[in-house]
């Protein structure tokens, strides 16, 4: 690639990024195709987290890259707002009907951040058409990433971003306790046996504030960016039996597990628990263009559809809505994803990946690797006194010496293969995870 010494790296501040060190050795990638990055020399790198979560089809999907070319020249942007576009009602009715039964109707975003605000705004307003305007507040989790809008970092539970933007702009929020105990469930596979009874900790927030004042509550079914932790058997039930004993709507943030991750179409068909609301972004599109769409139970949209009827019904929205171009990329992963029988590769890779990841719980560095459909995160010791460095140095030396591209969240490393992945790539992922693991103190 052309020297990155001649950029002016301080021009562009890179999202979730270590900037001065980052700046010390640029890592640049310019191409991406199928399961490869390449960078401007050609070098070509295997991509072992699918994008950001969010390419499980792969780079260059040829009929999603052919939608959205046909698409471009075809209506580029339209007004979303008071009229409609045939390519974002096609997409909301796929959508619909890829997802459970008990959902009608989609609202897209254009982000995962913009779907947890728009799930909790929902929800809000959704009480308010009910009769009861008192409910107002929300509960979330501990270690809840929800994205980084006021309202979805009020309800997520991230240290860093709690600390520094003090989630002031939404008070009433308390947090479940996470679910990962090292002592009870490190090295898990699959669903830990310990910890459903966690979710028990909801109705003592019932008991403390009364259940009815609370509007939703909100979690990942499967807590993805502070490191995979698949939920305890049973524990999401009995969330969904506190809610509904409390009548408290209960919101899946799906933003990594929907389309297919975890071998069904959204967590809530794997785990057979259905949320009253589903937020989606990432996998929509295969991550070409950016969108998310919030689903909503049938009985949600059709109390808000009163009022006089030349009113707004939900006074929210976007500029891209529903953007064309996101849509016919939505359209062409969806039908790959339906074409391509992905949930039931999915299915097939699941043992295959959980085996690989697995092969690392022998190394001596390695504290906790977990793993759920295609997802899995292995903790690593923090060196003393300078905690994230290792997995930042793992990361490194993957990308340089093993022509990796893997991502670690502090010393947590995280890995989200391709939904087609081949088992020999897994297996290679983990030989150079290894080898980087060796290399650094
Ligand atoms: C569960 C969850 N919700 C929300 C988000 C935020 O999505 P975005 O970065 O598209 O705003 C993410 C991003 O990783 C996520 O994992």
């Amino acid at each position: 690639m052309p020297d990155a010494s001649n950029r002016n790296l301080d021009a562009h501040w890179m999202p979730f990024t270590a900037m001065r060190d980052f700046k010390k050795r640029p890592r640049f990638v310019s191409r991406a195709q199928g399961h490869y990055y390449y960078d401007e020399d050609g070098r070509q790198l295997y991509d072992s987290f699918a994008g950001l979560w969010s390419s499980g089809l792969g780079h260059g999907h040829p009929k999603i890259v052919e939608a959205v070319q046909r698409q471009v020249a075809e209506m580029d942007y339209a007004i979303g707002f008071q009229v409609s576009h045939t390519k974002a009602i096609e997409l909301a009715e796929k959508l619909v009907d890829f997802a459970p039964d008990e959902f009608s109707t989609a609202f897209f975003t254009n982000s995962g951040s913009e779907s947890a605000d728009t799930s909790l705004k929902i929800a809000l307003a959704y009480h308010r058409a009910n009769g009861e305007p008192q409910r107002t507040r929300f509960v979330g989790r501990a270690r809840g990433y929800h994205g980084t809008n006021f309202g979805g970092m009020s309800v997520g539970g991230i240290t860093p971003n709690r600390k520094t933007f003090s989630a002031a702009l939404i008070p009433g929020v308390d947090h479940l306790p996470h679910t990962w105990v090292h002592e009870k469930n490190a090295f898990s596979k699959g669903q830990p046996q310990w910890g459903g009874h966690l979710a028990d900790e909801l109705e003592d927030i019932c008991a403390l504030h009364d259940g009815g004042n609370i509007a939703a509550v909100i979690v990942e079914p499967v807590a993805g960016s502070t490191g995979i932790l698949p939920p305890p058997v049973g524990y999401l039930e009995r969330l969904r039996e506190i809610c509904d004993r409390h009548g408290i709507l209960l919101i899946f943030d799906e933003v990594i597990t929907a389309f297919g991750r975890l071998g069904e179409p959204f967590a809530a068909d794997r785990f057979n628990v259905m949320p009253d609301l589903i937020n989606t972004a990432k996998g929509l599109t295969n991550g070409v263009i950016p969108m998310g769409a919030v689903l909503v139970q049938k009985k949600i949209y059709e109390a808000l559809m009163s009022g006089p009827e030349q009113m707004i019904e939900l006074f929210h929205g976007y500029t891209y809505s529903g953007h064309p171009v996101a849509a016919a990329a939505g359209i062409a992963a969806i039908d790959a994803t339906i074409e391509e029988g992905i949930c039931q590769q999915v299915r097939e890779l699941e043992p295959i990946f959980e085996e690989a990841i697995h092969s690392l719980a022998d190394h001596p560095k390695v504290t906790d690797v977990r793993n759920i459909g295609l997802m899995g995160g292995v903790d690593i010791a923090p060196r003393e006194g300078a905690p994230g460095m290792r997995g930042s140095e793992v990361h490194k030396i993957c990308f340089w010496d093993e022509d990796l591209v893997m991502r670690n969240s502090a010393d947590n490393l995280q890995f989200s293969p391709f939904l087609n992945a081949r088992p020999d790539d897994i297996a290679m992922t983990f030989e150079k995870v290894r080898r980087a693991l060796d290399k650094i103190e």
